[in-house]
């Protein structure tokens, strides 16, 4: 009794370098600050606004970021699959086919010894098929051992209804229950009433002057002609958005959940040499 509760940092999708910048520069004293026990980011947009590279990896991790969850860009760079198999700090949505790279949860540390367990799954609305996400996270939380009570759920989906259906599913069963994907910030973050801090979507950590992550003029360009065009990462606005959370560790409940939204310095050059291929989505 009298320990202090396990404070959660959950960071939304990091997209291209400007997401990387705002990391680095925001991240650790953030750390500092709120005396943070550990951290999740989305990293699926972190290479180019697609997919991780391992390099880009040990990067984020020096940010101060503890374990990465990935979505539907995991395999968009290939070179991340032996990291993918062999490093306890990246997981992907565990709903893939059993057989596909990678694992859909793992178990760390926190900064001060707590085991936490992180896992991830994929919705099905507006979203390429995939398991259903409900019956797979039920069976993960069966194979993650009983004395790992501080767990946490990335839910990687499109339509906020999936997502808070999802919350009430997982309600009292998990520390924390947060959404990814759609680069928006949602304003329903809440402790809901079984114990589990929950929000639809953390949002994107990356430039706002865009559309999700995306050049708007370039965008607007194949909105308004229907032609394809090249959709470089944006610059502008640059911003680290999540939610803090913190965790009772003996019973893995949830005492309190706030937004966390900080806004960084907009850098000129902030390209990646790949940013842009692909579509208008996240
Ligand atoms: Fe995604
Ligand atoms: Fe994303």
């Amino acid at each position: 009794m009298g320990v202090l509760p396990l404070k959660i940092l959950c960071i939304g999708d990091i997209v291209g370098k400007p997401g990387r910048q705002v990391m680095a520069e925001l991240l650790p004293s953030l750390i500092e600050r709120e005396q943070i026990d550990l951290v999740v980011a989305n990293a699926e947009n972190a290479a180019g606004g697609s997919g991780l590279t391992p390099p880009l990896f040990e990067k984020i991790l020096r940010t101060g970021v503890d374990i990465c969850t990935l979505g539907d860009h995991t395999y968009r760079k290939r070179e991340i699959m032996p990291i993918l198999e062999s490093s306890d700090r990246l997981i992907r949505p565990g709903n893939y086919p059993a057989r596909a790279t990678g694992k859909g949860w793992t178990v760390i540390q926190s900064r001060r010894g707590t085991a936490v367990a992180i896992t991830q799954v994929m919705g099905r609305l507006h979203m390429n098929p995939i398991d259903d996400p409900f019956q797979a996270i039920d069976r993960i939380l069966d194979e993650i051992p009983r004395a790992v009570r501080v767990r946490i759920v990335d839910f990687h989906a499109e339509a906020s209804s999936e997502k808070i259906a999802m919350g009430w599913h997982l309600d009292g069963r998990v520390s924390i229950n947060f959404g990814t994907h759609t680069h928006t910030p949602t304003a329903d973050a809440r402790v809901l009433p079984g114990g589990t801090a929950f929000v639809s979507d953390l949002g994107m950590t990356g430039p706002y002057e865009s559309v999700l992550g995306r050049r708007k003029d370039r965008v607007l360009k194949h909105l308004l002609t229907g032609m394809p065009f090249f959709f470089e990462i944006a610059t502008g606005d640059p911003r680290l958005c999540g939610i803090l959370a913190s965790v009772d560790e003996s019973s893995g409940k949830a005492l309190s959940v706030a937004r966390c939204d900080l806004c960084g310095t907009e850098r000129d050059g902030a390209y990646d040499a790949d940013d842009g291929k692909g579509l208008p989505k996240n």
